[in-house]
């Protein structure tokens, strides 16, 4: 049984378990507001490491690392969803560990979390599980082509799945998907993707930022906009379903749902697609888009303090920074109204995120 919550007080600890830029954001923000953080990760070259004075760097299956890094955190969260679940139970056992280590469970499966979401009455794509290439084909021949299908863990970024069109070679498709269990998801004819960023506190209260939409580029987040264009009545359904879901998980912190658009004849639909246990990079623009971030209400969330009302500054645009973008950061430093965030990454390889850029510009 996890210890009690307790209440922070500034000067208290924070453990962060990753040390990639969420956590140096998360770690800034705590900052702020007077919390000391403490990062642990098995990467020496972690950028959150560079902004706290206190870090582990051990793997995180390193039992007496954990236990002193434990010992030093009044609280313990973390900045993937990955988490192993041995490293989580035996900090669990030590610290409150937030959001709860059972949350992951959940969302560490795409299976588990379909079926978690569906039992809510909450729509998301047809999908069937698949443990062969015998379930691939009876998959197939339920949801139809194209359908989509996906590793049930370790998946990011489109990494770990593969669409599947007509007259695709379903022995090939299984081959080269190279795990035994997976997912198969119906495509979602979609005509937009949001996300609603949403923090859940201690006491159960629940505060969504406005309705953000997302454009990808080779599968990886290029550009957020908020709020996103959709009808007013279909952002606010959207953000009952983050509180339906972040209410059910007994969630406390920040979270992300995943959602696409479907149009239809009685207007668009909302179905979703996954769900993030962690601050997400679609929330990025509330660090200087709100009067309040993702980063500091998961600070907030997890020290037992009262969530932050966010409004929004004006209409927002967050541009990720990836792979060979970051050359082009001193052109964004003298754009006017632009906000720089560098996550101080070595070497820009591809595909990966190396900084994001804000601008707020006046409601129209
Ligand atoms: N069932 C689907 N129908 C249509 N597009 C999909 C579907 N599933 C995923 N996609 C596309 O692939 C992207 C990545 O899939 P997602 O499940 O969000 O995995 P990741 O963990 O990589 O973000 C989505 O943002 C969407 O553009
Ligand atoms: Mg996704």
């Amino acid at each position: 049984m996890a210890p009690a919550m307790k209440v922070l007080k500034p000067g208290d600890t924070i453990g962060i378990l990753g040390g990639g830029q969420l956590g140096r954001m998360l770690a800034l923000a705590a900052a702020r507001l007077g919390l000391k953080c403490q990062v642990f990760s098995p990467d020496p070259d972690s950028p959150a490491f560079d902004v706290v004075q206190n870090a582990t760097c051990a793997e995180y299956a390193d039992v007496e690392a954990l236990e002193l890094f434990a010992n030093d955190c009044d609280v313990i969260t973390y900045e993937f969803e990955n988490v192993p679940a041995a490293t989580a139970l035996i900090l669990d056992a030590r610290r409150p560990v937030l959001p709860a280590q059972s949350i992951l469970k959940t969302t560490q499966d795409r299976l588990v979390e379909k079926d978690f979401v569906t039992s809510l009455g909450i729509g998301t794509a047809g999908y069937a599980s698949v443990s062969s290439v015998g379930e691939l084909r009876d998959a197939v021949e339920k949801l139809g082509l194209p359908a989509v299908i996906k590793t049930r863990r370790f998946g990011y970024d489109g990494k770990g799945q593969a669409m599947i069109r007509p007259g695709d070679d379903l022995d090939q498709v299984w081959d080269d998907l190279g795990t035994k269990e997976a997912i198969l998801e119906a495509f979602v004819p979609f005509e937009r993707e949001v996300s609603v960023i949403a923090a859940r506190g201690t006491d159960g209260s629940v505060e969504c930022f406005d309705v953000t939409e997302n454009e990808h580029r080779d599968h990886i987040l290029k550009f957020s906009y908020a709020p996103a264009r959709i009808p007013d009545a279909l952002a606010a359904k959207a953000r009952e379903i983050a509180e339906k879901i972040g209410t059910a998980l007994g969630y406390v912190g920040t979270f992300a749902v995943e959602l696409f658009v479907v149009p239809g004849k009685d207007g668009a639909s909302l179905v979703v697609n996954e769900i993030a246990p962690r601050v997400h990079n679609s929330g990025h623009w509330t660090l200087d888009g709100a009067s309040v971030s993702q980063f500091e209400q998961h600070i907030r969330a997890i020290a037992g303090w009262p969530l932050g009302k966010p409004v929004r500054l004006g209409q927002v645009t967050m541009t990720n920074l990836i792979g060979d973008d970051i050359l082009d950061y001193p052109k964004w430093l003298t754009v006017p109204g632009a906000t720089v965030h560098l996550y101080g990454k070595g070497s820009p390889r591809p595909g990966r995120k190396m900084g994001h850029v804000v601008e707020v510009k006046p409601e129209v």
